[in-house]
């Protein structure tokens, strides 16, 4: 008798290949001090606040978490001027993307993505047997907001936007932003994947927080994994109607996120400091890496956050193993347009400045 086998769109499936921990590294390469610059972790470490508030939840343990998540979800409320019910968390942003595209989309069910985006999005929608439609960026990587409104049908039930946008570090404007959402109207949930956001300082970048109190359909996502440090711990956010943080909740298992994070979560919602510190490091940071490379002739997309997608113009998987060699790791990318590019996270200065060094090695000094 054979064996039940998964549904074909199951085993179409691509694995999701995350960035390379430190260890596996060392181990593989026999290489001592290695520097990761892969997956957009704040090289300063965890907000202090956080840490300590860990600790503490140490002593419970044993106990099961509060599910829902009560004490969080209440001070994330209160900070943004919402109601409790309308806020979800999840073990990490990533798991609020899976939930999204499980509660809204049934076979054939389609979802607007920009062509060089989020690799999770297109993911959550195929394990779902939805469509994901890919949008191409416009000139200089950014989501072309236009053409992904006018690529919706029908059938579209969600539209992705990452902004700032993991690869590219590039972002969509307040006027581009109004725009879409008048376009769309009501027919679809806009979901706001603002990962990035405390890292921003442009004017013009748009808090989508606003267009939800505007009331339009949209969900805001936020996560404590990249400036409060809890990458580890796994824990995000959504902010958005009573009715859609109701459907996602039907999806969401009992105790997704742990009594550790909820309580790390909570201190860091309101370290301010750790968050003003670690954005002023990373804006000095990215600007001694953007005039480096500048200075060396190397392209790149100017970037609004804490990591830089860089045009190697050459096999980036090759390089990829030769940057590891060096000590550092890198994360190469993937897909339409994004042939030859690897994408570089900020870190401390003596990180960046191995990079650098290791760049002159492998590439500058080749003459690329
Ligand atoms: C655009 C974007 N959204 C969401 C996430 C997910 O973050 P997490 O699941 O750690 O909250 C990331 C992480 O790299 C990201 O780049």
């Amino acid at each position: 008798m054979s064996r039940p086998q998964a549904p074909e769109y199951i085993k179409r499936l691509a694995v999701y290949v995350p960035g390379k921990p430190i260890e596996e590294v060392q181990r593989e390469l026999g290489v001592g001090e290695i520097v990761k610059l892969a997956s957009n972790e704040n090289p300063l470490g965890t907000s202090p606040r956080a840490l300590a508030a860990i600790r503490e939840a140490l002593r419970e343990l044993h106990r099961y978490p509060d599910g829902g998540g009560y004490a969080l979800r209440r001070a994330i409320a209160a900070r943004h001027g919402v109601e409790l019910d309308q806020v979800i968390l999840g073990n990490g942003s990533c798991e609020l993307i899976e939930m999204l595209a499980r509660a809204y989309l049934a076979d054939g069910d389609e979802a607007v993505i920009s062509q060089q985006s989020f690799v999770m999005y297109e993911l959550a929608v195929n394990q779902v047997n939805g469509r994901a439609i890919a949008v191409p960026t416009k000139a200089g990587r950014g989501h072309d907001l236009a053409a992904m409104a006018a690529a919706v049908t029908p059938r579209t039930k969600l539209l992705f936007i990452a902004n700032p946008c993991n690869p590219t570090g590039t972002y969509a404007t307040r006027a581009e932003l109004d725009h879409l959402l008048a376009t769309v109207g009501e027919r679809v949930l806009v979901v706001l994947d603002e990962a990035y956001f405390e890292y921003v300082q442009r004017d013009d970048y748009p808090d989508g927080l606003d267009d939800l109190r505007r009331g339009h359909n949209v969900i805001v996502l936020r996560t404590f994994s990249k400036i409060y440090g809890l990458a580890g711990i796994r824990i995000g956010y959504g902010v958005a109607a009573p009715e859609v943080i109701a459907t996602l909740n039907r999806v969401r298992s009992p105790f997704n996120t742990s009594s550790l994070a909820q309580a790390g979560a909570l201190a860091a919602l309101d370290d301010d400091e750790w968050a003003r510190r670690s954005r002023e490091h990373n804006l000095e940071e990215l600007k001694f890496l953007t005039t480096e490379l500048a200075r060396r002739g190397v392209r790149f997309t100017p970037s609004v956050t804490n990591f830089i997608l860089i045009e190697f113009e050459r096999d980036v998987r090759e390089l990829f193993v030769e940057f590891q060699k060096m000590g550092v790791i890198i994360r190469p990318v993937g897909g339409p347009g994004l042939a030859g590019c690897a994408r570089v996270s900020v870190g401390l200065r003596e990180e960046n400045e191995k990079f650098l060094h290791a760049l002159d090695h492998l590439v500058v000094g080749k003459g690329r």
